[in-house]
């Protein structure tokens, strides 16, 4: 038996190169080895964007053809939309039982959001569950290991607790405990110096055409202490120069070389960085296109997988209730 995989990404808009390296480049190495179950967390979506709620059902639209051009592939790989297998629910609200609220209120990324999102309202019974629903999304799988973000480790020990806690009370090892599997690349960061985020405008988009990629990499921020040509750069502490760490490893020594020893300006090096950027991303817009192309496809692809999803999510479901009930 191939052990099982679940991860899941909030369908809020376009993917960027920071999910590429951050997420898919990884989901995409698991799919030959594991049973991976990839998950549109449109429920959590709903959770933050209640207030915007039609924008879901398109940015699922755009996420899934994201996935696809960047290799993710629905022959190897169950895509599944949570909203449409309900069993996730079933196990959320028998977590919530057994969930102490102390948990929940001491969660660190639950408090930060609060602090840090002011454009909507997050001070609900809903959002404040939102690692409660995590916990059934991987569990009602009896996944083994998530492939995740250092950000979400808070969340998966949750969900690690709450299956321990499930296990004790109920008397049984129907959940198994779910491993974290943590990329290996460093994060990349936004255009800005900043995280990479749809909020803070910084980020380059898989789908940007591109003369998009271009102008924005023009616009990037560069070693602050690089002010003339003439000035030596301090490639270790430029933005530019870790892109092309990521994207262009064999060229780092060269643009080490012409940086630190002032041979060439920023802007120039940055030409040359959106270049090797619109090489890399080039195959992808190509496949997107194709995709794109193909009318129903997307819906195929969901409701296959949905339909597989749902399979595995009530074998679960019909233990938990044999043991809870
Ligand atoms: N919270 C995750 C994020 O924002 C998305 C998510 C929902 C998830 N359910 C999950 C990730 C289960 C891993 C496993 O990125
Ligand atoms: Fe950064 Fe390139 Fe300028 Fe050096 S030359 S500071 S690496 S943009």
């Amino acid at each position: 038996m191939k052990k099982i995989i679940y991860s899941a990404m909030r369908p809020t808009g376009k993917l960027h190169l920071g999910h590429l390296v951050g997420a898919l480049k990884n989901w995409k190495d698991l799919q030959d080895k594991y049973c991976c179950i990839f998950g549109i967390a449109d429920w959590h979506a709903l959770m933050g964007e209640y207030e915007n709620s039609d924008s879901i059902k398109e940015n699922t639209r755009e996420m899934v053809l994201d996935w696809l051009s960047c290799g993710l592939d629905p022959q190897k790989s169950v895509f599944a939309v949570q909203s449409e297998v309900a069993e996730h629910l079933e196990l959320h609200i028998i977590f919530s039982c057994i969930t102490p609220l102390g948990w929940l209120e001491r969660n660190p990324t639950y408090k930060e959001q609060l602090r840090e999102i002011k454009t909507r309202d997050l001070q609900t019974y809903g959002f404040l569950g939102y690692p409660v629903l995590q916990a059934a999304d991987i569990l009602v799988y009896r996944a083994n290991a998530v492939p995740i973000g250092e950000d979400q480790l808070p969340h998966l020990e949750l969900t690690r607790e709450i299956g321990r806690r499930f296990n004790h009370i109920f008397k049984t090892e129907l959940f198994p405990d779910c491993e974290p599997i943590l990329t290996k690349t460093p994060r990349l960061l936004g255009l800005d110096g900043r995280k990479m985020s749809k909020s803070y405008q910084n980020t380059i988009n898989l789908s940007d055409s591109s003369d998009e990629v271009s102008a924005k990499v023009k616009g990037m921020f560069t070693d602050p202490l690089r002010i003339k040509l003439s000035d030596c750069g301090h490639p270790d502490k430029c933005n530019v120069f870790e892109y092309y760490s990521v994207f262009a490893p064999e060229k780092k020594e060269e643009v080490f070389e012409w940086c630190s020893k002032a041979k060439k300006g920023c802007t120039d090096c940055k030409k040359e960085l959106g270049l090797v950027l619109n090489q890399f991303l080039g195959p992808i817009r190509d496949k997107r296109e194709n995709f794109c192309r193909n009318n129903g496809m997307i819906e195929d692809i969901l409701s296959e997988g949905t339909a597989k999803a749902k399979t595995m999510a009530k074998d679960t479901m019909k233990k938990v209730r044999e043991v809870v009930f």
